[in-house]
């Protein structure tokens, strides 16, 4: 059985962190996000697919010396194609019933119970559902109480959404779905291709589960996960290799080699491998990128620095993303991913 994983978006809502690297491949808890999807696929599934486009390099380096137990296969979009597009790009790979994940979601799905769920419902798509007040930034469905989706309506607004049930990003899909899918076009899933399927056959499901759920879709979630994740574990911190802290950390992600100086005070904050936080630093809710520098008696709240940035000794910022390096080519100024044509 395969696992296609949906990895191409450039993560726009993540910049600067998205600027250098992929977003299945930020840090959580000090390792990258993909791996805990990995850890979820069931046995039954043999081999991934990861489709991929932006950062695809990365990712492959990444995957030569990360070893699931599965056969990987790279498989890397000419242009970005959107969630229906990179599925039916993924097509070759295909042999019969599969899993679709999006690569930003941490959460507790079995997905063994999916498949259990999808097989007593003799269902041709099925999709894992969550429950979240503010529905407006994913994608909503209208269901009745066995689970049969009779609407699904991509990032509605507030007064159109038919409940407060979102879309969670797995799928669990019959082969035949492939062929609702035009080739080599930019395609959403979301948009085009769930509406179709429940009006042609009826059997579209969706499977609630219990625990959490969380889109990494933004800094405050990337945040948020981490302290999720650190109670999960009862956890005050985590501490990667080769640290030296000479402050004082507080609900902290440090990565590997990071330095903390004299007098500094780092709370709930995520500090990514090799950066130096100097003397006398007070940085409350911060991401830090890899091999970046906060000069002494900076001051941080709420701000995300990108990879390999300096700050001036005596800074001072408030919830500001900070990149003063060229803008990778071809990124994209606005958010695309799914919501591409809006
Ligand atoms: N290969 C490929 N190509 N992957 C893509 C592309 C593409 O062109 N565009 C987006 N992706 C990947 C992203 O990397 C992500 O893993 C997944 O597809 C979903 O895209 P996002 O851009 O993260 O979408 P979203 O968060 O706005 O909404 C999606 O997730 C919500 C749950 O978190 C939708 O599926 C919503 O319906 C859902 O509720
Ligand atoms: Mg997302």
């Amino acid at each position: 059985m395969e696992a296609i994983i949906l990895a191409g978006g450039f993560g726009t809502r993540l910049r600067p962190l998205t600027y250098t690297r992929a977003k299945s491949l930020l840090p959580i808890m000090n390792r990258p996000m993909i791996t805990y999807l990995l850890d979820m696929l069931p046995e039954e599934v043999d081999t991934v697919v990861l489709a991929v486009n932006y950062r695809k390099k990365q990712i492959e380096e990444y995957f030569k010396s990360y070893d699931c137990g599965k056969d990987i296969i790279v498989n890397d979009e000419p242009t970005p194609l959107g969630t229906g597009g990179a599925v039916k790009f993924a097509q070759q790979h295909i042999t019969d019933r599969f899993f679709v994940l999006n690569s930003d979601i941490i959460c507790s799905l079995q997905l063994e119970k999916m498949i259990l769920f999808h097989e007593k419902h003799r269902s041709a798509s099925t999709i894992s559902l969550w429950p979240v007040e503010n529905v407006s930034e994913f994608g909503v469905v209208d269901v009745k109480e066995d689970g049969n989706i009779i609407r699904f309506v991509e990032k509605p607004r507030p007064e159109d959404a038919p409940s407060n049930l979102i879309n969670a990003g797995a799928y669990l899909l019959e082969p035949f779905v492939l062929d609702y899918i035009q080739p080599d076009k930019l395609i959403s899933m979301e948009k085009e291709i769930f509406p179709q399927i429940i009006k042609d056959t009826k059997r579209f499901y969706g499977y609630q589960f219990q625990g959490y759920w969380m889109d990494i879709g933004r800094i405050s979630s990337y945040l948020q996960v981490h302290e999720m994740l650190l109670d999960k574990n009862n956890m005050s911190q985590m501490i990667g290799t080769n640290c030296k802290i000479h402050g004082r950390v507080d609900r902290c992600i440090l990565g590997n080699n990071v330095f903390i100086g004299k007098g500094s005070m780092v709370t709930s904050s995520v500090v990514f491998d090799d950066a130096v936080i100097e003397e006398d630093v007070h940085m409350d809710r911060c991401v830090i990128g890899s091999q970046s520098t906060i000069g002494n008696s900076t001051r941080l709240h709420n701000v995300v620095v990108g990879d390999h940035e300096v700050l001036s000794s005596e800074s001072s910022y408030e919830n500001k993303p900070i990149w003063t390096q060229q803008i990778p080519e071809g990124y994209p100024q606005k958010q695309i991913g799914n919501v591409i044509g809006e």
